[in-house]
């Protein structure tokens, strides 16, 4: 079976049986999905309902390299509802759900608590009864209606923020206006109350490298971790975003005490959206030179992160160039930082991810 044979043929989720059953295959010719597979993990990429629309390359793309697929807004409060009185708009999720399950990948969910991205009424919540009359149906309708199809939620999605001073290291956002720090611990009460088999994930993001400000994110998130599960919280791992920036300073030791940390409270950890920024000078370099350095950014954090048995998996945020946020609200138009480009070309750091996904060392369940 020739190389594009083999790609076209992993495309579907039953050709993932075979990429794994083939030892001998060129970790080139195996999707990045099945190399991940193979060491216990999943590897997957955002993607939006419009792309299950448009279908064609990348939606094939999709297919052949994922194991997981997280919706990018679709699950979101602010796209599911609009106004108070609507029912939840379900069928952008429900549309990546279906294709989901004909290509045999699985669903991360992404994410039931978070301050942005929200209904313009809910945003102007801010009292204890505005919790129970309307976070707790909303946390319970989302979770239920997917308890079965959902196997990894970000459930609090962003809850620390050093800059706002809050001497817990928290983000005042409308949730901790309602409840205080506790809201945290009761959206994955009523999350696993919701969805009993869902893994439970913390998210946030500024914490892979060495500087002051991720330190203060790293003591943040640990903080709230050890207080959730000295309560007994069902909060079963931590995503680290991984939104990689070229222009910060990495230290192995650092994320890696951090990773360690992490694993030592029994935790899963997963890499939920992974890119990377270039340097703003970039645009005046070869294009080459640029993905090389952008693999090399993602080569020092995964490098930690799968030595690590804790890790469960890791998510590119968008698969190619041209269907990145980063497009879009970053200064750097043509920015490239994913593992394909916008010719949907493998880039160097399509290469690294195959190459580190198939010397990890296996991790157990
Ligand atoms: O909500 C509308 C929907 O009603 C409409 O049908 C659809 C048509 O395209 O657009 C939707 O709007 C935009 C959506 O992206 C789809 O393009 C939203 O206005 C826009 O805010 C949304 O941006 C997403 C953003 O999160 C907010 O949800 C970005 O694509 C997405 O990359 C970004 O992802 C976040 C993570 O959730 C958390 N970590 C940071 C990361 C980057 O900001």
């Amino acid at each position: 079976m020739n190389r594009t044979t083999r790609r076209t043929f992993i495309a579907g989720g039953a050709a993932m049986a075979v990429a794994a059953a083939v030892p001998s295959a060129r970790a080139e010719d195996v999707g990045l999905g099945a190399l991940a597979t193979r060491s216990g993990r999943f590897f997957g990429s955002a993607l939006t309902s419009e792309a299950i629309r448009r279908g064609g390359d990348y939606l094939r793309l999709l297919g052949e390299e994922c194991s997981v697929w997280v919706p990018e807004w679709e699950l979101k409060w602010g796209a599911l509802v609009k106004e108070r009185t609507e029912a939840p708009n379900f069928r952008p999720v429900d549309s990546i759900l279906s294709a989901a399950r004909e290509g045999g990948k699985r669903v991360r969910g992404h994410t039931l608590v978070w301050h942005e991205h929200l209904p313009d009424w809910v945003a102007k919540l801010g009292t204890a009864g505005d919790w129970d009359r309307f976070v707790v149906p909303h946390i319970r309708q989302v979770a239920e209606r997917y308890r079965d199809e959902i196997f990894q939620w970000d459930v609090v999605n962003e809850a620390i923020e050093p800059f706002d001073d809050s001497p817990d290291l928290m983000r005042q956002t409308p949730f901790y206006r309602m409840l205080g720090p506790d809201y945290v611990a009761e959206a994955f009460r009523l999350a696993h109350e919701a969805a009993p088999t869902a893994r439970l994930y913390l998210n946030d993001y500024g914490l892979c490298y060495a500087d002051g400000a991720q330190e203060r994110r790293r003591k943040g998130v640990l903080r709230l971790l050890e207080r959730l599960l000295s309560q007994g919280v069902p909060v079963h791992g931590f995503g680290s975003q991984g939104h990689l920036d070229i222009r910060s300073t990495f230290n192995d030791r650092v994320f890696r005490d951090f990773v360690e940390t992490l694993a030592g409270m029994g935790l899963e950890l997963a890499i939920t959206e992974l890119d990377v920024r270039e340097a703003d000078d970039a645009a005046g370099l070869p294009r080459v030179e640029r993905q090389e350095r952008a693999a090399a950014e993602v080569e020092k954090v995964l490098a930690v992160a799968l030595d690590n048995p804790a890790l469960t998996g890791v998510v590119t945020w968008g698969l190619a160039d041209s269907e990145s946020w980063l497009r879009k609200t970053r200064p750097i138009p043509d920015n490239q930082g994913l593992p394909y480009d916008d010719q949907l070309r493998p880039t160097p750091m399509r290469r690294t991810l195959a190459r580190l996904f198939a010397g990890a060392a296996k991790r157990h369940e």
